[in-house]
């Protein structure tokens, strides 16, 4: 037989000015606004062993019991190989809807089959509502600070990104009132409100629930649709659920969000969307353009994992590792960070936000606790325009207890080289006021009713969040 010559191997050295010079005539205009996604640049670093990652949104997949997952692979190895290495539907598998539909009765939900997608992750979802309804322009409208993952969508389709700030009782909808004011009166329409209102990605706070009810009215008294991100709320470590938007309006203005990544795996990329009929349609068909359909091979999984009956009990079981870490992170918080520092304490979800003295750029923080092998994601990567350049995300869920004390004690450690510089160089050492930080009212802070505008009814001594024209959000 005659061996059939191979091309030759290349490694491409790291692209030129010359490279960029002859593609540059060639990239769409949206590529001008596009931005990188910070946990993905940040998960190429992170990936090495010695490093303590608090960056990214990872469960920790160890805890899933390998004989399960082996015996569900062997079952479809045996029963349906043929129909799992298959294409399938666009919309997804009337079986991997019922178990979407198992996950969304548990927090107290019952769409129609007909208004739910199987999605490539809970992200396409996200990409697929941008795809459907935003043109170069538009408003869309989230929290500040939003879901990281969020903001490269809203940037590569050049939607006009308004961010409505946050407390601890979630996005101040009160502030959005004024907003939608302030757009009707410009005669601009926003194409939908994208919040995620339960243990919110990064800042782990929960919407209150007169703010929800409101939320739900402005978007029918506006005929403007709101997206509901939840990929947490099942994962909560104390306090009573709160509705959710889907059900406070019975998913006539809400598109809801699910994924099965945080409660079972987000290796098998499998999440939804729901939406109404109109809407739905079109999100069909912009799926078909992008993959055809999500994976058959774990929609298979997951009909299999489901059919087990104990979902419930493994997410139970993460629930009870998540809530000790998140506790070993708030006492790791206490102890090693200074005083002027704030902090969220979430009742669920993955992540803690916290927010250091104005002076200290979490960016640069960030290249010097990389040197001692510890990440985080830099709070700017939450926001649209500069702020958050003082905030942190700190993910509890990926590594160990162990790893969590010492990954705090190390940030703790550069974040007081850094306060001790700033002392040095000022002369001015900030002393924290009594009881702790400064308090701004925003999220983490501590409470002061004195000074607290949440849902104050004083309107007009509210200051719009900063806005951006022309081109987008770059
Ligand atoms: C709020 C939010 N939406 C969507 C996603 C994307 O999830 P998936 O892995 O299902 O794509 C995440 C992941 O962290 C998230 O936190």
């Amino acid at each position: 037989m005659s061996e059939v010559p191979q091309p030759p191997h290349r490694r491409r050295a790291h692209t030129s000015t010359r490279d960029l010079a002859r593609y540059a005539g060639l990239f769409a205009e949206r590529t001008t606004v596009m931005r990188s996604s910070a946990m993905r640049d940040l998960m190429a670093i992170t990936a090495r062993a010695e490093v303590i990652s608090l960056a990214g949104g990872l469960p920790d997949t160890s805890t899933f019991p390998a004989q399960s997952f082996a015996a569900q692979m062997t079952r479809i190895a045996q029963e349906s190989v043929a129909e799992a290495l298959q294409y399938g539907p666009t919309e997804g598998f009337e079986e991997t809807k019922d178990c979407i539909l198992e996950v969304m009765a548990a927090e107290g939900m019952l769409p129609d089959p007909e208004d739910v997608i199987v999605t490539t992750g809970g992200q396409q979802a996200i990409d697929l509502v941008c795809k459907t309804l935003v043109d170069r322009g538009d408003v869309v409208i989230c929290e500040a600070p939003t879901y990281p993952g969020a903001v490269p969508v809203f940037c590569s389709y050049q939607a006009d990104v308004i961010q409505i700030e946050c407390d601890d009782d979630g996005m101040r909808v009160e502030q959005l009132e004024i907003l939608l004011g302030e757009l009707c009166r410009e005669g601009r329409r926003p194409k939908f409100v994208y919040t995620v209102p339960t243990f919110q990605n990064p800042a782990g706070v929960t919407m209150s629930l007169e703010r929800r009810q409101r939320l739900v009215e402005l978007a029918r008294a506006h005929e403007m649709l709101v997206v509901e991100d939840n990929p947490y709320g099942l994962l909560r470590y104390g306090g009573e659920p709160l509705p959710s938007l889907y059900q406070l309006d019975g998913g006539d203005f809400v598109i809801y969000l699910g994924t099965f990544s945080k409660i079972l795996s987000p290796g098998i990329r499998l999440g939804w969307a729901v939406a109404p009929p109109p809407v739905m349609e079109k999100i069909i068909i912009g799926k078909q353009a992008v993959d055809l359909c999500t994976s058959t091979l774990t929609q298979y999984f997951v009909r299999e994992y489901f059919a087990e009956g104990r979902w419930r009990r493994y997410v139970e079981d993460l629930v009870e590792i998540y809530r000790s870490r998140r506790d070993v992170m708030l006492a790791a918080l206490e102890e090693h960070f200074p005083a002027e520092a704030t902090w969220t304490e979430p009742q669920g979800g993955l992540f803690i936000w916290a927010t250091l003295p104005e002076y200290i750029d979490t960016g640069d923080l960030l290249a010097k606790a990389l040197r001692t092998d510890v990440a985080f994601v830099p709070g700017q990567a939450a926001y649209i325009d500069e702020r958050g350049r003082n905030s942190m995300r700190l993910n509890f869920s990926g590594v160990d207890e162990d790893e969590i004390r010492e990954g705090i004690r190390r940030i703790g450690r550069v974040i007081a080289e850094q306060v001790d510089l700033y002392g040095a160089l000022t002369g001015d050492r900030p002393q924290a006021p009594a009881g702790g930080a400064e308090d701004t009212g925003g999220i983490g802070s501590r409470p002061n009713p004195a000074t607290s505008m949440s849902d104050s009814p004083e309107t007009d001594s509210v200051v719009l969040p900063f806005r951006r024209t022309g081109e987008g959000a770059a």
